[in-house]
């Protein structure tokens, strides 16, 4: 059994990739920056709810503190923009504070500690949206930010063992508040290749960027 913490995980794909990494039989600790909110569906899934912030350093370093060493990081949370990279300079902070700086801080306290015991995985929960072979066509500094998660993800995994691994992946267009109803995916399929990552086996890849369990381009 792992011990997994999951930012975001009160709704969405979060939650689905903390219950399934329950349903795998690992400790999850399920973090959300509302904590009643967190507390409420950890209960229903059998998870420990954690309060997180991720766009707050020092509520991040207090978690660090309070959980101690983790196997499993998926940074998870995530917030969409709109309109252009250039127009609003506080979503432009607020996206890269919740979906670069935050995975970082975290990266950076808890990947030590798994170097140490020989042992982890990451995963950055990222988007089609962040591929420059795509185009970056993610709205506001949506694009901008998954893309320095996606870097982030490569320049991490470059410099670590092979018992740390550090991947990123793309759930597809998924039926959650960020994604709206139309969207084609539920949130298990949107969760799949997030567990998968989370749970590989030593032969499993690092550094790499996948959908539906096979890699893509960046
Ligand atoms: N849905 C899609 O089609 C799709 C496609 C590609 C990638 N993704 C990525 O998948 C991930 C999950 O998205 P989703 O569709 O499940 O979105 P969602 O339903 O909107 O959920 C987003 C989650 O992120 C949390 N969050 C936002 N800011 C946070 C902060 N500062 N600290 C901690 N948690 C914060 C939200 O918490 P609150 O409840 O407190 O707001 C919520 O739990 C995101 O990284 C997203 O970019 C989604």
């Amino acid at each position: 059994m792992e011990r997994a913490l999951v930012t975001g995980a009160n709704r969405g794909i979060g939650l689905a990739i903390a219950k399934g990494l329950v349903k795998e039989g690992h400790e999850v600790l399920l973090g959300s920056r509302d904590f009643s909110a967190g507390e409420e569906v950890a209960g229903e899934i059998g998870a420990t709810a954690v309060e997180l912030d991720v766009a707050d350093p020092v509520c991040i370093e207090k978690v660090v503190k309070q959980v101690g060493p983790v196997d499993i990081l998926i940074n998870n949370a995530g917030v969409l923009g709109s309109g252009s990279v250039l127009d609003d300079i506080n979503e432009f902070n607020q996206s890269m504070a919740v979906m670069v700086y935050g995975p970082f801080l975290l990266m950076h306290h808890l990947i030590p500690q798994m170097v140490a015991q020989g042992y982890g995985r990451v995963v950055n929960v990222s988007s089609g949206w962040g591929a420059f072979s795509d185009g970056l066509e993610g709205p506001g500094a949506y694009g901008v930010a998954k893309a320095a998660l996606n870097a982030l993800t490569v320049s991490a995994a470059r410099n670590l063992p092979d018992c740390v691994k550090v991947n990123a992946m793309c759930p597809g267009w998924v039926r959650t508040r960020m994604g709206g109803m139309d969207a084609t995916r539920s949130v298990e399929e949107g969760a799949d290749t997030a567990i998968w990552l989370a749970t590989l086996d030593d032969n499993g890849p690092t550094g790499g960027f996948f959908r539906d369990r096979k890699a893509i381009s960046w």
